[in-house]
Formats: C-alpha cells, sequence, structure tokens
C-alpha cells in the first residue's frame, strides 16, 4: 500500500507533489510527508490525512524543484510523525520513502546498530536509508550504485525514490514488487505508484519493472540497471487515461460518483468485444490460448475481496455456461497451502488494481506448478497483467473510492463474456444462444441506468437500517456472491457487521441471530430459485427479522412480505448480479453517510493492498 510521489524539473514541487499525494490517498492515509530539496533537504511530516500536511506546511516554505512525497498505510510502527516518510540517513542527507515491506529488517537493522546508527522511527523503511548510507561509507560508490548495491542485501517488496542534497539533479528510484512509473515530461520527470499523479503533466511513461533501478538524472535523462548491475533500455509507453476520470466531476464522492458510472463502464467492458446481430464474441488474450482454454481440465480462479466474489459469480457462470470444473480460491490460502495444480489447469486471476500482493504470489504459484495463468485486471500496466500469461482488461476506468464498485461489475462483464466465449468455442452453447445472451448483456447498461433511478427509495431504506449494529444479507444460486458482496460494501465503508449467506444455509445457524432488531436485505429476483426464497424469506419473518428485499419488477409475492422493498429490471438469471449488486452499492453509500462515515476513505483500509 502508501502512495509514493516524486518530481524533477524547473517548476516548483511541492504543489505537484501535494496534488498526486491527494490522488494516491487511496492507497493508504495514516500519514503523510514531504522532503523538498532547498539549500538542504526540508522535510514536512503530519500523521493523519494529506489536508493535515498541507495545513502544516502552509506556515512554511515549500520552495524548490525537486522533491519526493509520500501517504502511509501503516505496516511497521504506529500511524504517527516520527514513523511518517520520508526516513533520512544519519547526516540527513539522503531522504527515502518507500511503499512495500522489508521482511529481513529486524536482522538489518541489528547489524546497523552494532554499526552505530541510531534508529528514530520502527519502521522497516528507515533500515533501508540507512543501509544505503553504509554502503557509500564502505564502498564510496556513487548513490545510484549505492542503492543498487544496498537493494541486493534486502528480501521483501518495495517501491522506493531517493533524493540526496549531495545529487540534486537527481532522484534514484527502484521497484521489486510494489508499483512505480516513471513520467517523462521534456526536462522533468515524475515518479508516482500509479500513474494518477502524472497524467496531468505528461502522457509518456515508463513502468519500472521487478529489480530495477532508476537513474533520473536532469542532465543525462533516464537510465535503468537491474540489481544485478545489468543495463536496460527504458521503454517508453503511452497512457491512455483521462484526467477527468480522476475528479469527482459534481458528485459529493467518487463512490457515488464511480456507482453511477457503472452503465458506461459496463458498456465500455464489453465495447469491440462482442456483436450481437452476427453472433460473434471477440476476446483477444482468449484466442491465443483457445486449444489451452478449451481442453482445460477445471478452472482455477482466485482472487481477493470484491475480487473474489466476482468469481464467485464466474464459478456459476463458467460451470453453466461453459461446462467446466471450477474451482474459486482466495488468494491469500492457495499462495500458503500447496495446492494441486495439473497441467491442463487454467488458473484465472481477478484484480481491480492488479498489484494485490496475494493475488500476484498466487499467480507465481499457479505458473511454477505449470498451470496457464490469465488475469482479468483494471489498471493498464499494473503487475499482474504483466505477471500472466494472457487475459482481458476491464475498461471501468480509474476507480478511486477504496469500496470497489464499477470495477466489480465490470469484472463480472468480463468475465460473462469469458464464460460465453468458451462455452460457444468449445459448443455447450450454440451460436443461437450465444446470439440471444449478447442482445441480453447489450441491454444491461440501459438496465443498470433503471436499477440506479431506485436511490430515491434506497435511500429511504438506508435509513432504518443506518441505526442497527448488524445486518443479513441473503440470496441464493447467482444472488448468493451479489449477498456477499452487498455486505462487504456495508462493513467496510458503515462499520456495521455484516454476513452475506446463502439463504439456505440460514437454518444450519444463522437463524439464530433473527430478531426484530435484524434487518435481512435478501435478494429475491425472479430466478430458478425464487419459490425456494420466499420460503427462506418467511422463516425470516417467523422470527420477526425485518426484511428489506430487491425484487425484479412487477413482483407480488415478495413484496407483501417486506417490510420494505426496490424494484430492480428483469434480466436472465445469468445477468442478473450485474443488477442486483446496485441498489446494495447504494444502500451500503447511504447508510454510511447517515452514520458520519467517510465513505472514499473508510478507517483501516487502502486500495491497492500490496502488502500480505
Ligand atoms: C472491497 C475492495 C477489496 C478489493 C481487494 C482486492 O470493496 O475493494 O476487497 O476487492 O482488496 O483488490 P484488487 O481487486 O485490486 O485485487
Amino acid at each position: 500500500m502508501c502512495g509514493i510521489v516524486a518530481y524533477i524539473g524547473s517548476r516548483e514541487a511541492y504543489p505537484i507533489l501535494i496534488k498526486g499525494l491527494e490522488r494516491l490517498e487511496y492507497r493508504g492515509y495514516d500519514s503523510a510527508g514531504v522532503a523538498l530539496l532547498q539549500s538542504e533537504i526540508k522535510v514536512f511530516k503530519k500523521s493523519g490525512k494529506v489536508q493535515e500536511l498541507k495545513d502544516y506546511a502552509s506556515k512554511y516554505d515549500t520552495s524548490g524543484n525537486i522533491g519526493i512525497g509520500h501517504t502511509r498505510w501503516a505496516t511497521h510502527g504506529e500511524p504517527n510523525e516520527v514513523n511518517a516518510h520520508p526516513h533520512f540517513s544519519s547526516d540527513n542527507k539522503i531522504a527515502l520513502i518507500h511503499n512495500g515491506i522489508i521482511e529481513n529488517y529486524a536482522v538489518l537493522k541489528e547489524e546497523l546498530v552494532k554499526r552505530g546508527y541510531e534508529f528514530h522511527s520502527e519502521t522497516d523503511t528507515e533500515v533501508l536509508v540507512h543501509l544505503i548510507e553504509e554502503v557509500q561509507k564502505n564502498t564510496k560508490l556513487s548513490l545510484f550504485d549505492a542503492v543498487r548495491v544496498a537493494l541486493n542485501e534486502v528480501t521483501g517488496a518495495y517501491a522506493i525514490v531517493v533524493l540526496s542534497e549531495d545529487n540534486p539533479q537527481q532522484l534514484i528510484a527502484a521497484r521489486k514488487g510494489s508499483p512505480l512509473v516513471i513520467g517523462m515530461g521534456k526536462d522533468e520527470f515524475f515518479v508516482a505508484s500509479d500513474a494518477t499523479p502524472i497524467i496531468e503533466y505528461t502522457n509518456n511513461v515508463v513502468y519500472v519493472d521487478d529489480e530495477e533501478v532508476v537513474l533520473i538524472d536532469l542532465k543525462d535523462g533516464l537510465s535503468i540497471k537491474t540489481i544485478a548491475n545489468q543495463e536496460k533500455t527504458p521503454y517508453v509507453q503511452e497512457l491512455e487515461m483521462k484526467l477527468e476520470t480522476l475528479e469527482k466531476g459534481g458528485y459529493e464522492h467518487f463512490m457515488l460518483k464511480e456507482i453511477y458510472e457503472q452503465p458506461r463502464s459496463i458498456y465500455d467492458s464489453m465495447r469491440g468485444r462482442i456483436d450481437s446481430k452476427r453472433g460473434d464474441i471477440y476476446l483477444g488474450g482468449m484466442l491465443e490460448y483457445k486449444n489451452i482454454l478449451t481442453q482445460a481440465n477445471r478452472i482455477i480462479f482466485t482472487a481477493c475481496g470484491t475480487s473474489w466474489h466476482a468469481a464467485l459469480v464466474a464459478e456459476y457462470l463458467f460451470e453453466d455456461i461453459a461446462r467446466v470444473p471450477v474451482e474459486v480460491e482466495y488468494a491469500s490460502e492457495f499462495r500458503y497451502r500447496n495446492p494441486v495444480i495439473n497441467q491442463g489447469d487454467v488458473v484465472i486471476a481477478i484484480s481491480q488494481s492488479g498489484e494485490t500482493a496475494d493475488t500476484l504470489a498466487a499467480i507465481e504459484l499457479a505458473k511454477q506448478k505449470g498451470a496457464t495463468v490469465l488475469g482479468v485486471c483494471n489498471v493498464v500496466g499494473s503487475s499482474i497483467p504483466r505477471a500472466t500469461h494472457a487475459g482481458a482488461y476491464t475498461h471501468a476506468g480509474p476507480e478511486i473510492g477504496v469500496a470497489s464498485t464499477k470495477a466489480f461489475t465490470a469484472q463480472v462483464t468480463v468475465l460473462t463474456q469469458m464464460a460465453l466465449w468458451l462455452g460457444y468455442t468449445k459448443g455447450t452453447i450454440n451460436q443461437a444462444k450465444l446470439a440471444r445472451y449478447l442482445v441480453e448483456l447489450e441491454a444491461i447498461p440501459s438496465k443498470v441506468e433503471e436499477a440506479l433511478k431506485t436511490d430515491v427509495e434506497v435511500e429511504k431504506m438506508a435509513r432504518i437500517i443506518a441505526d442497527s449494529e448488524n445486518a443479513l444479507y441473503l440470496g441464493r444460486g447467482y444472488n448468493f456472491p451479489v449477498a456477499l458482496e452487498g455486505a462487504l460494501k456495508l462493513k467496510e465503508i458503515s462499520y456495521i457487521h455484516a454476513e452475506g449467506y446463502p439463504a439456505a444455509e440460514m437454518k444450519h445457524g444463522p437463524i439464530a441471530l433473527i430478531d426484530e432488531n435484524m434487518p435481512v436485505v435478501v435478494l429475491a429476483t425472479k430466478n430458478a430459485q425464487y419459490e425456494k426464497m420466499i420460503s427462506n424469506i418467511q422463516e425470516v419473518k417467523a422470527r420477526k427479522g425485518k426484511v428489506f428485499a430487491i425484487v425484479t419488477k412487477g413482483d407480488v409475492a415478495v413484496k407483501e412480505m417486506a417490510d420494505r422493498w426496490i424494484e430492480i429490471p428483469d434480466c436472465p438469471e445469468e445477468l442478473s448480479p450485474l443488477i442486483s449488486s446496485i441498489p446494495l452499492q447504494l444502500l451500503s453509500y447511504h447508510v454510511a453517510l447517515m452514520r458520519g462515515c467517510n465513505v472514499d476513505q473508510p478507517r483501516n483500509l487502502a486500495k491497492s493492498v500490496t502488502v500480505e
């Protein structure tokens, strides 16, 4: 997690760093800090949000054309000012920011302490800066080579930027396992954890690869070496991101904006891929692996959090449509439990950020065991698309609200297309059936638009739920993963304890929780299990639970039983998660607002989870 940003050029660095940190704040908001090169390095740090840092630094001279900035998600050490980055060498001449975890920091620290270094913070990061200092002292290497040599001693993950008073024309950056991108301006350079702080200055970027160290020199430009001292040629790519997508665009919160963007993001995630008239579907990434995919003995989906819920939807889709056995694995469990992966297995990793450490590790493990690994990711150029053999991007655009919304529906949209492609290619569905699905898929954006119109009703529902301390979400079939996702949305932004369950599982335990104080959100849309769902709702009502139902337009039976209900448009069951998840996103948004919670930056969370 943590966001890092740096600038070197002829502009004032401070405003660029602050704006960049605000863009990266989704990665962590426990503390923020900047270091600016003036006649000497000047540092400003504050615990809390970037705004606190801004307020504090406004009283001081923040001039300078070179600087580094950091927003922290605490791992080692409390989120206070001492632990905030940047961290410094003993003579305060080298400043360093870091995203990641240095796993052998305790051993390195012990050794450095023996050699007389004093540590001021509890962070793993401070070890890095003293290590660089020690290498430089012993070897008289240039700062760039000292950084490179020092990194050979380190195990763990890092993206770092180093600023030094003795090298006022340079910044040094390096990466292993944590993302880092360099923006290439005219006689100026930007460094950041992702492209969002860079996009308004330049479209030209270089993505730094693992174990690469980059020397950014105002006179000589960019040069890259691996930590093993091998020269690399920088590969400049053009960004496709649009600046407007990073602003709130009139909405009070990013989350609300992103919920409302879904008709567009779902459309974008199928644009150019499906043709309902011809009954055709095109997914470039799948084509190359056509034989492997059609002959796969099973597909293992791996992901975390919301993306894992999208994987559960995929389980239903792939088994239903493509008749292939599917398993769904939490990446964090999969990576550590020596899973059986045979030749002929395909692993599909799902991730919005493309940087989730557990998912990346699961991919590496699957590759080692010989599986073909595909990715479904949102952030172009992120680590997961680069680590997988092939895949398909979701085109949801940048998702900034920490609670995932449009990324989830974009993932489900892409996974639906993958399942259809596979089913059609394998012959488990014929062209006529494919064409019917595609027509329905094309109608989804306008149905989502319609589902968004329930907002006023959802808000009324939220008023009743907002004072609760617990909530249950129930669904069956395709609505089960949606129930899990609805519960996750509620707990992560409103801090209400919420659980999602397959409705039929209630009677095996959770039903004991139900009384007149327990709100039960039921997904009771028209599907194969509608009648069964009605029985489950009756079980809840019989125990005086309050039922808040999501129903299909025109429903009669559930409406009669529910305390409140929301009507959403009808669609084939296989596509229903794309619609039924919408009111649940709105519900969690309103409940969180009513409880005075920070919707876009919920406590303890970060958007991109680059630590284990
Ligand atoms: C919840 C949420 C998280 C992420 C999870 C995986 O709203 O956003 O649960 O889904 O951290 O992140 P990605 O998809 O970036 O791998």
